[in-house]
């Protein structure tokens, strides 16, 4: 699983370009990106990051980390995920970290993301779905999803980087994952969903050896 990570990251260095700024996500995935960024730091203009954690790396090699709101559009994204089918529609949030992701994405002309073979499934759902609620929201917001037959979980003892809270979501089997991200976006509370349906990924790479790039 760890060498299918590092390749994955390693092929997504091909998609960055000279001066673009990149943006990054989170994840053990992506810690094998930053590793092979700063081989070319030299050469791109700066990354905007997804969480404290990838912006400490990125600082840790020397490389810039800028504000979304001084870089404008991004030419490309670079991020991990939890499960991804064969609409390029994900699960992510497993690091919590899915509000900036999702940001992320939605600001970038570009979505690679970077897998491992694991990641790959015919229907999304097995991996618990990730949910940021704010804190005031937790039981409103879980008593909503258990009225759709959800199995709503407070991940115990994690805060998010903006202050709130991670429902993991166990049992559903995602059949239009559109249509769930959708109507869970409805729910007053619910800060992001860890459906990525209506901003699917652009390209996978998934990491085999050679890599497969769909
Ligand atoms: C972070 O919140 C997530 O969305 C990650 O992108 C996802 O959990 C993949 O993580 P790994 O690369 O560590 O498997």
């Amino acid at each position: 699983m760890t060498e299918g990570k590092r390749l994955a990251a390693e092929k997504a260095i091909e998609y960055v370009e000279d001066g673009m700024i990149v943006g990054v996500g989170t994840g053990s995935t992506v810690a094998y990106f930053i590793d092979a960024l700063a081989r070319i730091k030299d050469r791109i203009a700066g990354t905007v990051s997804s969480s404290v954690k990838s912006t400490e790396h990125l600082q840790s090699y020397g490389i810039d980390v800028l504000d979304l709101n001084e870089t404008g559009p991004l030419s490309i994204y670079i991020d991990g995920a939890d499960e991804c089918d064969p609409n390029k529609f994900l699960i992510k949030g497993g690091g919590a970290a899915l509000t900036r992701e999702k940001i992320l994405a939605e600001a970038s002309e570009k979505f690679v993301c970077i897998i491992d073979p694991s990641k790959r499934v015919p229907v999304l759902g097995k991996f618990p779905l990730p949910i940021e609620v704010i804190p005031m929201a937790q039981s409103l917001v879980a008593r909503a999803i258990t009225k759709i037959g959800g199995d709503p979980r407070l991940r115990e003892g994690v805060v998010t980087d903006n202050g709130n809270a991670i429902l993991d979501v166990h049992g559903l089997q995602i059949t239009d994952p559109l249509a769930l991200e959708q109507s869970l976006n409805q729910i007053p509370g619910i800060v992001t969903v860890g459906l990525f349906a209506r901003r699917p990924a652009d390209i996978v790479i998934e990491g085999t050896e050679p890599p497969k790039v769909w």
